[in-house]
């Protein structure tokens, strides 16, 4: 039985009505990472990762929520919607709570939910919850969002009500994209286009540390006050700065004494891989390959050094793609501190580099590690209506 029809049949056996079916995306993303929280551009792609969910209204004020996978279940009233010690719960709540700011008042759910997206390996398994719920919510409740609405409010959620002060990347990727391409987004106007991922003899493939990062941790806070912090300066010397998208090297440069080295290098990275993703962009369409892998490395070594968001277990695995001929490039992906990296490698040498990098790894850490070769799909959608 798939998963799918697994969680349809656990929620039958746990409430009597007839559910929603919803699958929620996970994301890749090929370059602009720690830039959607500076207002830059990132160039996500959702994927056939996810998380599915069964969920009908119950009549009551009452949500019943039941994690299959954990097999971990939490209830609760939507008078009183507050955050719980059950971090998954409080992805769902927080879409719940945002929709009440909104004064929209809905009955109470019963949802079970499942997958196959790896928790904490940076293909952001939350947005994946948060979309796939969203969307389920307001198709059960007919509420009249638009996809980009739906991704904003799951930041807001992401923002206020779990207190991670993260970009729109993913939720935005989770909920818009399109099969066989990648998101050109603007994450402050929040304009995008979409950019076909055609790799010619190339494919991606993310191979997993199994290093579980903790998204809300101290970490990712203290890189968003720093970049704020270093716009902030330079803000003081140059009108109209609101954000490092705002800051130019030049202007960086000339502020270097306003900042701590720590907050200049920092800066530096957001600002270098701004300008990274256009020259990103301009190889993916002229089929430049190995110009791009050679891009997503020095992504690598900028977030590894500059930002120090890697991990020893993600420089090593970049390091062992380095070494490999079929691979033009790879990079961590996502936060950081733990999670997948993410290759460029020649079809035909995936197998090859596969069997290398596993070998390597797990002598170096004594960890089998797991791959997931990608398949670039439609975002999150319902599977079946109620
Ligand atoms: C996490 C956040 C995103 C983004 C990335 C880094 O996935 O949720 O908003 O900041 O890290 O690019």
């Amino acid at each position: 039985m798939n998963t799918l029809d697994r969680i349809a049949t656990v929620f039958s056996e746990k409430f009597s009505s007839q559910p929603l079916l919803v699958q929620g995306c996970g994301r890749i993303n090929i370059i602009g990472e720690h830039t959607d929280y500076n207002e830059g551009f990132v160039l996500p792609a959702s994927i056939n990762k996810y998380i599915y969910f069964a969920i009908a209204e119950n009549g009551t004020n009452e949500c019943h929520f039941h994690a299959l996978d954990i097999d971990d279940s939490y209830q609760f009233s939507l008078n009183n919607i507050q955050r719980s010690e059950k971090g998954w719960a409080n992805y769902l709540m927080g879409i719940l709570d945002q929709l009440q700011q909104e004064d929209i008042l809905l009955e109470g759910v019963d949802v079970v939910f499942g997958g196959n997206l790896p928790i904490g390996s940076g293909m952001s398994s939350s947005a994946a919850l948060e979309a796939g719920f969203a969307l389920g919510i307001c198709s059960l409740f007919n509420l009249q969002k638009s996809r980009q609405e739906l991704a904003q409010l799951a930041h807001r959620s992401s923002n206020n009500f779990l207190g991670v002060p993260s970009g729109i990347m993913d939720q935005f990727a989770s909920l818009l994209g399109q099969r066989g391409h990648a998101i050109k987004l603007d994450c402050r106007s929040l304009q995008y286009e979409y950019v076909p991922l055609d790799l010619g003899e190339y494919e991606l493939l993310l191979i997993n540390t199994g290093v579980s990062h903790a998204l809300a941790n101290s970490a990712y806070k203290d890189r968003v006050r720093e970049c704020h912090e270093g716009a902030a300066a330079v803000g003081r010397k140059y009108k109209g700065v609101e954000s490092l998208r705002d800051v130019s090297l030049a202007q960086l440069e000339d502020c270097r004494s306003d900042m701590t080295d720590i907050v200049f290098r920092r800066c530096q990275y957001v600002i270098e891989e701004n300008e990274r993703l256009h020259q990103a962009l301009s190889l993916l369409t002229n089929g430049k390959m190995e110009e791009l892998g050679a891009l997503l490395l020095r992504t690598h070594e900028g977030l590894s050094k500059e930002y120090e968001v890697s991990c020893r277990e993600l420089d090593f695995l970049v390091e062992l793609a380095k070494d490999h001929k079929g691979v033009a490039g790879a990079r961590m992906m996502g936060g950081g501190f733990g999670g997948c990296t993410l290759n460029l490698v020649k079809t035909e040498a995936r197998e090859d580099f596969l069997k290398y990098a596993k070998k390597e790894y797990y002598r170096a850490f004594s960890v089998q590690a797991e791959h997931y070769e990608l398949e670039i799909v439609d975002g999150t959608d319902i599977v079946r209506e109620q």
